[in-house]
């Protein structure tokens, strides 16, 4: 079945599913009656419109299957004046139910460490790769266990991630862990050899519209600090404020 395609806000209505919306976009996937079904948010992506404008928009985005069993899509929180972008994976289990990211456990590690490496919380904007939750559940009427999402709906993703990035236009972007860092840098990014260094922001497309003056700092996710165990954990902790204080370095040196 092919997803609905809103025509206030699809640009390639007319002609869709075939045509491309753009270069690397969108990547198709065969529908159960054997023809192209699009797998790409870009459809869904209006133009001219502001952060409220988009947070709606993408509230019906039938972009990729995710949104099937997620509870609601999880925009992006935080002020168009955000001098900071914290790109995280996708909605856990919490912040599908509510609505809003890092709104859980992970987002408690996020905040303490925001603030341990001195980044104003009102300075940040918190979003995440892919905006719905993608989980399994552990059995009938049992808890739905986190699934990373799989390139396919990152990429289907990446043009709400995008039109965020153009909208605010942050000084700085911090891609949290490996998910985050593949979305922005692409599939050769590695969490552990690009982490705390301050990285060119690339571009968002793949077509060359870079983003002038934003740079990037990745770092681990939040959520490894709650997988650590024992004394690792202050460690691995230490790590990301560390890694957040190179970003925290950036704003102040601007
Ligand atoms: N993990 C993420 O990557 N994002 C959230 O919003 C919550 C947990």
């Amino acid at each position: 079945m092919l997803p609905e395609f809103p025509r206030a806000v699809c640009r390639n209505a007319p002609t869709h599913p075939c045509k491309p919306l753009r270069s690397g976009h969108p990547q198709h996937m065969t529908g159960r009656d054997g023809g192209p079904q699009a797998y790409d948010a870009g459809l869904y992506v209006p133009e001219g419109v502001d952060l409220q404008g988009l947070r709606d928009a993408a509230a019906s985005c039938h972009g990729c299957p995710l949104y099937q069993h997620a509870t609601q899509t999880v925009f992006g929180f935080g002020d168009v004046s955000a001098r900071v972008v914290l790109v995280g994976e996708q909605p856990g289990d919490q912040e599908d139910r509510r609505g809003r990211p890092f709104v859980g456990p992970a987002g408690g590690v996020l905040m303490r460490a925001i603030d341990e490496a001195g980044i104003d919380p009102a300075e940040t904007y918190v979003t995440n790769a892919v905006k719905h939750f993608k989980f399994q559940q552990a059995g009938r009427g049992k808890r739905r266990l986190h699934k990373a999402p799989g390139v396919r709906e990152m990429a289907a993703c990446k043009p709400w991630l995008a039109a965020e990035l153009r909208l605010i236009e942050p000084e700085v972007v911090v891609a949290l862990g490996a998910t985050a860092g593949r979305s922005l840098l692409g599939s050769e990014f590695r969490v552990t050899k690009q982490r705390g260094m301050v990285l060119p922001m690339p571009p968002l497309d793949g077509d060359g519209d870079e983003m002038a003056r934003g740079a990037l700092v990745a770092t681990i996710h939040p959520s490894a600090v709650l997988r650590a165990e024992g004394a690792d954990r202050a460690e691995v902790y230490a790590g990301l404020v560390s890694d957040l204080k190179v970003a925290a370095r950036l704003l102040s040196e601007r």
